[in-house]
């Protein structure tokens, strides 16, 4: 029996069918690659002397579906497979509604139809409405953006499947997930100039960029500049495979947040890799980023209780190990 990885070619399915793999389970993928490489599920095979069964398809498309359930023996899925780029969501709604709630939709109703029981989904902290940090499961939600909204929706339909139905599963809300495997042979593609901070450091240490901007320097945190909860992607790869534990071993649909519940900020994280890495970012403050809160972190107490889950690695982890990766792997997979 199989774990399918919807989106298992993407930044966080390849580093979790790698985790998954590592713990003795049986992996299938499926992806469109409209956002990841063939490469990075080449590299998870070669690291772990697996062949993994690759489907490039659209999760959406009803009858790819059933051809991989039909061949493959399915137990549970991971559902990765979405659209997550927020200004991109601002400026065609339309693409991202239609991708993610039909892609899940679709995966429902199939899972449904051969008899599949457990599902993980990625949700986010984008869920939360902003003001009232640190977040619990319970604190007050509202999508911000059309990309959250799709993510909230989701949490609903997979709530009411559940309640309807004998479907189990896990919403995972991850926070902010940064770095790469410590080998240095998966971690983050980017394509084009990096929205998100720890890939734009990466590249502005590789010559790539000449200098940060940090969004903004007068916000109400410690030191201006915004704070989110990071949280080294091996240490979320994990997560997914409690998540998976738990889902085996209980009914219903429940939520977990996936953070290391505490705060850096953005001059904090630049500080840190510096040490980690023995050099000095160059930046510049700039004007705050529209759309961006002042602080995100996590309330990440449910996840170790009941998943017996805890983020392990630090921040100068994340730092070296997302330098390695860049180093080494100066254009990505390509
Ligand atoms: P990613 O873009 O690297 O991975 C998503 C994968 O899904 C890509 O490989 C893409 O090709 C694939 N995909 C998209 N639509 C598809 C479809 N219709 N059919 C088949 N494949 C499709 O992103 P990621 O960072 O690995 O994120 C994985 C999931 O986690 C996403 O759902 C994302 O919204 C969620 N998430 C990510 C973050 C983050 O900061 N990276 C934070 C919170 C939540
Ligand atoms: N930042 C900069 N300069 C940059 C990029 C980012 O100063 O070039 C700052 C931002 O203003 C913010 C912090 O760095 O204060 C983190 O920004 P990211 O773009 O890396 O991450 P966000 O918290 O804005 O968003 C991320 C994902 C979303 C997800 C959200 C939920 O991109 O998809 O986390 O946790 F919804």
């Amino acid at each position: 029996m199989s774990v399918l990885l919807t989106g298992g070619a993407g930044y966080i399915g390849s580093h979790t069918a790698l985790a998954l793999i590592e713990a003795g389970e049986k992996v299938v993928v499926a992806d469109n690659l409209c956002n990841a490489s063939r490469e990075a599920i080449r590299r998870v095979e070669e690291m772990t002397g697996t062949e993994i069964p690759f489907y490039e398809a659209d999760v959406a498309d009803t009858a790819a579906m059933n051809a991989l359930f039909e061949r493959e023996e399915i137990e549970s899925v991971i559902h990765f497979a979405g659209l997550k780029a927020v200004g991109e969501s601002v400026e065609k709604p339309l693409l991202y509604y239609r991708n993610n709630l039909d892609s899940t939709l679709t995966l429902l109703e199939t899972m449904e139809r051969f008899g599949v029981r457990r599902l993980v989904f990625s949700s986010s902290a984008t869920v939360y409405r902003d003001g009232n940090a640190p977040f619990s499961e319970d604190s007050p939600l509202s999508g911000s953006c059309p990309y959250g909204r799709s993510k909230l929706m989701i949490e609903q339909i997979i709530g009411d499947v559940c309640a309807a139905s004998a479907l189990s599963a896990v919403i995972l809300r991850y926070f902010n997930p940064v770095g790469a495997h410590p080998s240095g042979r998966i971690g983050e593609d980017p394509s084009g100039v990096p929205a998100n901070l720890m890939p734009y450091i990466s590249q502005t240490a590789s010559g790539k960029r000449q200098a940060l901007t940090v969004f903004g320097g007068d916000y109400p945190t410690r030191d201006g500049t915004g704070e989110r909860d990071y949280l080294h992607i091996c240490d979320l790869a994990e997560g997914h495979l409690s998540a998976l534990r738990y889902c085996r071993e209980h009914e219903g649909a429940e939520v977990f947040n996936l953070g290391r519940g505490e705060s850096v900020t953005v001059l904090e994280l630049i500080r840190a890799w510096n040490r980690a890495n023995d050099m000095d970012i160059p930046y510049v403050l700039g004007p705050r980023r529209e759309g961006d809160v002042a602080v995100t972190y996590a309330n990440a107490d449910k996840a170790k209780k009941m998943l017996h889950w805890e983020a392990r690695r630090s921040v100068e982890d994340m730092c070296r190990d997302a330098w390695n990766w860049q180093k080494q792997n100066p254009d990505g997979y390509r």
